[in-house]
């Protein structure tokens, strides 16, 4: 009989479906469905990932932060979260008591980190931290740096790194936890199941956004992501300038309180020389689709993106793709290979590199797709990639964190 995975109190800090909240659901999913795992997701915030959970019949539990502790930002100070040290210590207490019948704390996020690792503490159960984030001053304030970096090194026993990037940006900031790298996981049938589609997605798309289905003088570039001056929104606007005739769809919105940066997307849209070819999408639950229409997938983060989600996305759904070079998108991306690269930041770049899409030969084009589905296949399964996650779970809930860390060393 195969045993049971570990029992994993997993936690994060909102309940909006930012990329780790989404690779949360699609493993606790997993976890449930093919391992018979018998986890406790807690939020520390409402939203649309608590009615997701739930509805797929997983134990959610939701404590919010208070208004002070919820207006504190990712990039605001220490002394910002002292402040509200009372809030955390009430959450650690609070999700030490959802984890005693648990084997392990799983914090998603930042915030979480904190509260789970004082949970851990008070309940005397093991901490994985699993890393979305590039921990470097792009991303946070030094003061939150070193509270993370400290807390990690102090209170968790292994840290599960979304990227190389991620990881060696953790070591660089100072963090010693032993770490394993497992990037996101995908279920490649929900994309075949669209690419077959075709067609039918691809008119559907255009006609929504009144293009005529004929891509010829108008094709379609498409991002997808939530708005934020790090992930670039700005940069593929500014590119359109120089593609006469091509339209860009942004799929996304602001999550995590980017108002004012999504303020800014619209006005820079709404300038007459991009002819209203700018269309603004909002949040939307049906990605997969919506690909199919997309003549290029443009990833445009101006930061190092940690790992990035849509470009594997774009890859399954066959569709070409272009990543900004750098951070985890590198580990993803092969320029010329499975798909095309360009420079962080600059538009006049990112602009020559979907014109050369937009140029290939058709059959160097498939030949790129097919590579980048086919690689996409290869390194991110979502079953082989949760797999690797619960054995890193049962090693470090056995007390085997060396077998782990010599794995990363190797
Ligand atoms: N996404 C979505 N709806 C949207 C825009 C994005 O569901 O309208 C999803 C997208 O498919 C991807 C995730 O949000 O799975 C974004 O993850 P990524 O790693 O690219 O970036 P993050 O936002 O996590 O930094
Ligand atoms: C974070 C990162 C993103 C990554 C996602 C899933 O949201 O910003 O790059 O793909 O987590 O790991």
């Amino acid at each position: 009989m195969i045993p049971l995975p570990p029992k994993v109190l997993f936690l994060d800090q909102t309940a909006q479906l930012g990329g780790a909240e989404l690779c949360l659901k699609d493993m606790v999913l997993v976890r449930k469905d093919a391992y018979q795992a018998a986890d406790r997701v807690v939020l520390l915030q409402h939203g649309p990932l608590e009615d997701l959970l739930r509805s797929a019949g997983i134990d959610t539990v939701v404590y919010g932060f208070s208004k002070s502790s919820q207006s504190i930002r990712k990039d605001g100070g220490l002394l910002k979260k002292v402040g509200s040290s009372f809030d955390v210590l009430q959450l650690a207490r609070a999700v030490a008591r959802e984890a005693a019948d648990m084997d392990v704390i799983y914090p998603n996020t930042p915030k979480a980190l904190i509260v789970g690792a004082m949970a851990g503490w008070l309940a005397g159960k093991p901490v994985v931290y699993h890393l979305h984030d590039m921990l470097t001053v792009e991303h946070f304030s030094w003061s939150n740096l070193v509270l993370m970096v400290q807390t990690a090194n102090r209170l968790v026993r292994h840290v599960i790194a979304n990227s190389q990037s991620s990881a060696d940006a953790f070591r660089a900031a100072g963090g010693t936890t032993p770490m394993t790298i497992c990037y996101n996981g995908f279920r490649r049938d929900v994309f075949d199941d669209h690419s077959h589609n075709h067609s039918m997605h691809r008119k559907m798309i255009r006609d929504s956004i009144g293009l005529p289905i004929q891509t010829t003088g108008q094709p379609l570039v498409m991002v997808f992501g939530r708005y934020a001056p790090w992930k670039g929104q700005h940069v593929a606007i500014e590119a359109l300038r120089n593609l006469p005739g091509v339209h860009l769809a942004l799929v996304g919105d602001a999550l995590f309180g980017e108002g004012d940066y999504k303020s800014q997307l619209i006005t820079m849209a709404a300038d007459p020389k991009l002819q209203s070819r700018v269309h603004f999408l909002g949040f939307r639950d049906d990605v997969p689709a919506l690909m199919q229409a997309a003549d290029v997938v443009v990833h445009c983060s101006v930061a190092p993106e940690p790992f990035g989600r849509v470009i594997v996305e774009a890859m399954l759904s066959k569709r070409p793709v272009i990543a900004s070079s750098a951070g985890g998108a590198l580990e993803i991306v092969q320029d010329r290979v499975n798909g095309f690269t360009a420079t962080p930041g600059d538009a006049p770049d990112l602009a020559n590199r979907i014109r050369e899409v937009f140029e290939l030969p058709v059959a160097h084009r498939e030949q790129i797709i097919a590579a980048a589905y086919q690689s996409a296949l290869d390194r991110f399964e979502l079953k082989a990639v949760v797999e690797k996650v619960n054995e890193t779970l049962r090693l470090v809930v056995s007390g085997q964190e060396s077998v782990v860390s010599r794995q990363w060393e190797d």
